[in-house]
């Protein structure tokens, strides 16, 4: 009787240790092996990485892009620092996430895909700043998740700052944290937007601003939509508005805003394609309900806050 004790503690004993070892060993496979893992800080490092070869090659090239080509208007360029960042973006997005779709602003830069995650990569977002010396310029890479934007990683090079940011994991610059504005009197608010290459967008453009601007909202506008969306973040500024966008030029800040604590919305130019509003959520909401209003002038907003 006695024996058969010892024996049941024994094999009870080695049991729990044995299932204990099975435990650790699962446990290794899941975290390290990679049979599961968090597919949203794993697109962030591929960011991160990818943002990093970008920036290698626009460093490379800052004072001396070779231009390659125009597209439609004389400002519109493609040099060889668009080229290069967008090769050394691809090279990290393919080689770590080959089943992902891309959309890529230059040529030869999408490809399909069937993970329901979409890379969209503007390598030089400012391009016309880049060749002319103007100091607002970035690479902006951003990942959408079944349509939604989950994560973005806006470089600029010149001042040597990362913006980056993750579904609930919030926005940084350099590892500090961002926040939006706070709530701010329309008078004190201060909007940025960016214009077409094509004039009778431009114009377009340009009357709906008026209007905000008739409300009583100070304009800036830099030249690199993704910067300025990193300024919104921040709450350099309160609010950015371009319509005619690509998904290229603001998925990336798009996250960047949501996670700093702000909202944006579609802005839809004349010509259908998707724009972007996004700001605090102050704002956002006073801009977004004006926008609506086809009134003429504007109706300025009550101040205060
Ligand atoms: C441009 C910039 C600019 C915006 C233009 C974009 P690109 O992108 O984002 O700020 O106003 O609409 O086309 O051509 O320099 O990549
Ligand atoms: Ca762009
Ligand atoms: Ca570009």
């Amino acid at each position: 009787m006695g024996d058969r004790l010892m024996t049941a503690r024994w094999g009870v004993k080695h049991l729990g240790r044995f299932v204990a070892d099975i435990h650790r060993i699962c446990l290794f496979a899941l975290t390290k092996g990679g049979f599961v893992t968090d597919d949203i800080s794993v697109l962030l490092e591929v960011a991160l990485e990818a943002a990093e070869a970008a920036r290698r090659e626009l460093q490379a090239r800052v004072g001396g892009p070779t231009l390659v080509d125009v597209k439609g208007s004389q400002l519109d360029f493609v040099t060889d620092a668009d080229t290069a960042s967008q090769s050394a973006i691809l090279e990290v997005v393919h080689r770590r996430r080959g089943r992902d779709q891309v959309v890529a602003e230059e040529q030869g830069g999408g490809s399909a895909g069937d993970s329901g995650y979409v890379w969209a990569i503007d390598p030089l977002d400012g391009t016309t700043n880049f060749v002319r010396g103007y100091p607002d310029w970035s690479a902006s890479i951003g990942v959408l998740r079944e349509g939604r934007p989950v994560v973005g990683v806006v470089v600029d090079v010149l001042h040597g700052r990362t913006y980056a940011a993750a579904l609930d994991r919030g926005a940084r610059c350099d590892g500090t944290p961002m926040r939006v504005s706070p709530g701010r009197s329309f008078q004190a608010t201060i909007l940025e937007t960016g214009f077409s290459y094509l004039l009778e967008r431009r114009l377009e453009q340009w009357e709906r601003i008026r209007g905000l601007m008739e409300a009583g909202v100070s304009i800036r506008s830099g030249g690199s939509a993704a910067l300025s969306l990193a300024r919104v973040a921040g709450g350099v500024t309160d609010a950015y508005l371009e319509t005619d966008l690509s998904l290229y030029d603001w998925v990336a800040g798009a996250v960047l805003v949501t996670e700093a604590g702000g909202e944006w919305s579609t802005a839809t130019g004349t010509t259908g394609s998707e724009g972007i509003l996004a700001g605090s959520p102050r704002a956002h909401d006073t801009i977004r309900a004006l926008l609506a209003e086809p009134t003429d002038p504007v109706q300025v907003p009550g101040s205060g806050g």
